[in-house]
């Protein structure tokens, strides 16, 4: 009797071993979590829209362009700093890209209004490129000349399309 119920104490934890391994494979098979977020697609999706742009990277003050411009104001009193400029300089011209695929909430409902948008935006972007090439040559009063043709872009942009 004794080894009946043994027998079937074996045969009962069997299947219950199975039931669970059963239950974990069915979990890990259902389980799309984030491993099936596909990276590459989710990266192709704008994030950052047109006041995003302004705040964080245009922005006279506190977006990078104001920290370029607070470094220079300063005559590049911190040595180091160049190089961090430079790279602040890279994505100003980056946002150019960026606000490129944007429509603006003025000036820009027809086509030669968009053709005008774009061109703004590359105008901005060479101004930022051109920032980030003055700023290699480490003085600050070729990069506050630089500094101010960027300035130029942004009220030129506003003009045409700020509606604010
Ligand atoms: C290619 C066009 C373009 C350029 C270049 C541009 N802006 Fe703008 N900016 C806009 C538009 C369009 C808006 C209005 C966005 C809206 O309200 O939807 C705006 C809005 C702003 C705002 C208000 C953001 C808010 O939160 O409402 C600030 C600040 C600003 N820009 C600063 C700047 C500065 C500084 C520069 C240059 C370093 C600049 N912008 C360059 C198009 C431009």
């Amino acid at each position: 009797m004794r080894t009946m119920s043994t027998r079937l104490g074996l045969v009962f934890a069997g299947f219950a071993f199975l039931a669970l391994v059963a239950a974990v494979a069915v979990a890990i098979a259902t389980d799309t979590g984030p491993v099936a977020v596909a990276e590459g697609e989710a990266a192709e999706e704008p994030v950052a829209g047109i006041t995003n742009v302004m705040n964080a990277v245009n922005h006279e003050e506190h977006g990078l362009f104001g920290m370029i411009k607070s470094f220079c104001d300063a005559d590049g009193a911190d040595k180091d700093g160049w190089a961090l400029a430079r790279h602040r300089a890279q994505m100003i011209a980056e946002a150019g890209n960026t606000l490129m695929g944007k429509s603006p909430p003025r000036g820009a409902d027809d086509a030669a209004g968009l053709a005008k948008w774009k061109q703004h935006c590359a105008n901005f972007r060479d101004a930022g490129k051109d920032l980030s090439k003055a700023l290699a040559f480490k003085k600050a009063d070729r990069a506050k000349a630089a500094i101010a043709a960027v300035a130029a872009q942004c009220e030129a942009c506003h003009k045409d399309h700020r509606s604010n």
